[in-house]
């Protein structure tokens, strides 16, 4: 699907040719602001009326939208709630966006030109007011059709936003908040396709294939190891965890090396990231329940967010060293599948009792991770749909951190704070670890009863090396929603995605 083209332009709303000319209104003022107060003036009180007889109040998200009889270039005028002032955030404009244009496109119209939003929120700059605004409205328009023969709206199609911005000395600054949402946007759209294909397209091989064709971006080289290579090299752990499947496993290495400036260039030691991808995971020999069991195409979101989050730095031409690490198997019960009791020798040496093959993200990012501590990074962050306990204690708004360095943590909390995809930290504490205690092996792969995304934290740090800063994203359930909202479908949402990417973005320091 094409996105939506995105400009920035020079000039004034009330001027502008447009079929849609959004303007937006915070609840708690008293009147109409900024360009919504212009409009209004040259309506005659069209907008001011709305609000006097309470049909438009400003709640967060809500939208009229009427047609200006000519008396402005614009069509139609669309005004957009944006909650009250002292509550909103980056998120509420990208929110915003995500339902402005998915009403803009419902219309029927094929363009839209607004004002950056949203001005006067504290701590937000307009750069990442616009950034925002273009991932709110791609996002928002995210579809996913390629199984559809019966494509009803086909032909409606909102194809160009327009950003208007009257201070010549803001454009640039605009245009590059448009650069950077544009290449969210478009990295969260290829990992919601990647998830929303099924697991009989979507196979390992094939997410082989979707990396080698990043490899044809400037910087980037593309690494698979086969099965193998992966013997030889003695990842026990995965090579478990694809026994059951009939698919051949593949060990994805993805190196983006960018230029200069940055703080970690060329030469720089890399920034490692390592994405679960279990293609589909029935839960081998101690299987799933059928119940929902087709969401499990989506246990290759992690991986899938590190191919897009590589890709998109090479797109923005990040000033860093990156790799990426995806593990790519099924979990399938077969007759060679490991069993309950089965141990496997890890990359790292030490050895795991499988007492429930359910619990296969840790396994095979326990080789990512000891493969990942080789390579000398300056930070190693894992990404992975692991736990059914995340969903249970975060539900659907927060994703699981852990980590072992209160500076990275940092970074990778403000990073999902301006993404819009808020972390939230759990205790790494040693403690739980008699929990994880096998009586024939070094450890077992689970930890009984209480703390079951902590325990699975836990299992994947004994495979960190020694001093290597390294975080844990739990997404279970993030990763997918029950219900569309604002800028997310419903199924794959891609969060995490925008997280890793400002992440990289920030260790660039670029401007905001
Ligand atoms: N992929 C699942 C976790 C998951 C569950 C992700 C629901 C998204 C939604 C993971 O491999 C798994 O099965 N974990 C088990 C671990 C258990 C056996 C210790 C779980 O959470 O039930
Ligand atoms: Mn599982
Ligand atoms: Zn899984």
């Amino acid at each position: 699907m094409q996105m939506m083209n995105v400009a920035v332009k020079q000039g004034k709303g009330e001027g502008e040719v447009a079929e849609v000319l959004v303007v937006g209104h915070f609840e708690d003022d008293a009147s109409l602001k900024g360009d919504a107060a212009t409009v209004d003036k040259a309506l005659g009180g069209a907008l001011r009326a709305f609000l006097s007889c309470k049909e438009f109040e400003g709640k967060n998200q809500q939208i009229v939208v009427l047609h200006t009889q000519g008396e402005i270039p614009a069509k139609r005028v669309l005004l957009v709630g944006l909650g009250k002032k002292q509550d909103a955030r980056l998120d509420t404009i990208r929110q915003a966006m995500g339902c402005v244009a998915k009403r803009v496109r419902q219309i029927g119209a094929a363009s839209l030109v607004t004002p950056v939003l949203g001005q006067g929120i504290p701590r937000t700059t307009p750069l990442e007011l616009a950034q925002a605004m273009t991932e709110g409205a791609l996002l928002g328009l995210y579809q996913f059709n390629e199984y559809r023969t019966d494509q009803n709206g086909a032909g409606k199609s909102l194809s160009r936003m327009t950003l208007i911005e009257p201070h010549t000395e803001r454009v640039a600054k605009l245009r590059e908040g448009v650069r950077r949402g544009r290449a969210g946007a478009e990295a969260a759209s290829f990992v919601r396709d990647l998830c929303n294909h099924p697991s009989n397209v979507m196979t390992p091989s094939r997410v082989a294939a979707e990396a080698r064709a990043i490899g044809k971006e400037r910087g980037v080289k593309v690494k698979i190891l086969e099965q193998k290579k992966v013997e030889q090299l003695g990842m026990g752990a995965f090579l478990g965890v694809a026994r059951g499947s009939h698919e051949p496993p593949k060990f994805i290495i993805l190196e983006y090396r960018g230029g200069g400036r940055g703080s970690n260039g060329k030469a720089g030691k890399p920034i490692v990231l390592v994405g679960k991808t279990i293609t589909f995971d029935t839960g081998g020999i101690s299987l799933k329940p059928a119940e929902n069991m087709e969401q499990m195409k989506a246990d290759m979101t992690g991986g899938a967010e590190v191919l897009a989050t590589v890709r998109a730095s090479a797109r923005l031409q990040l000033p860093l060293h990156v790799i990426g690490i995806l593990p790519a198997t099924e979990n399938m019960p077969g007759g060679r599948a490991i069993k309950p009791g089965d141990i496997l020798k890890t990359l790292s040496g030490k050895t795991v009792e499988v007492q429930n093959t359910d619990a296969e993200g840790r396994l095979i990012l326990a080789d990512g991770l000891a493969y990942a501590s080789r390579l000398k990074p300056a930070a190693v962050v894992d990404i992975a749909t692991l736990t059914g306990a995340c969903a249970v204690a975060l539900g659907q708004f927060a994703i699981g951190m852990f980590g072992n360095q209160d500076g990275l943590k940092a970074q990778i909390r403000e990073a999902g704070n301006r993404a819009g995809e808020r972390v939230w930290e759990m205790p790494l504490w040693d403690d739980y670890f008699e929990q994880l205690k096998s009586d024939v092996a070094d450890m077992r792969n689970i930890g009984g009863r209480g703390g079951g995304m902590i325990t699975a934290a836990l299992f994947l740090s004994k495979f960190v090396g020694a001093g290597v800063p390294w975080v844990h994203l739990d997404i279970a359930s993030t990763d997918w929603s029950e219900r569309e909202r604002a800028y997310i479908p419903k199924g794959p949402t891609g969060i995490g995605t925008r997280l890793l990417l400002q992440f990289l973005i920030d260790q660039a320091k670029l401007p905001n």
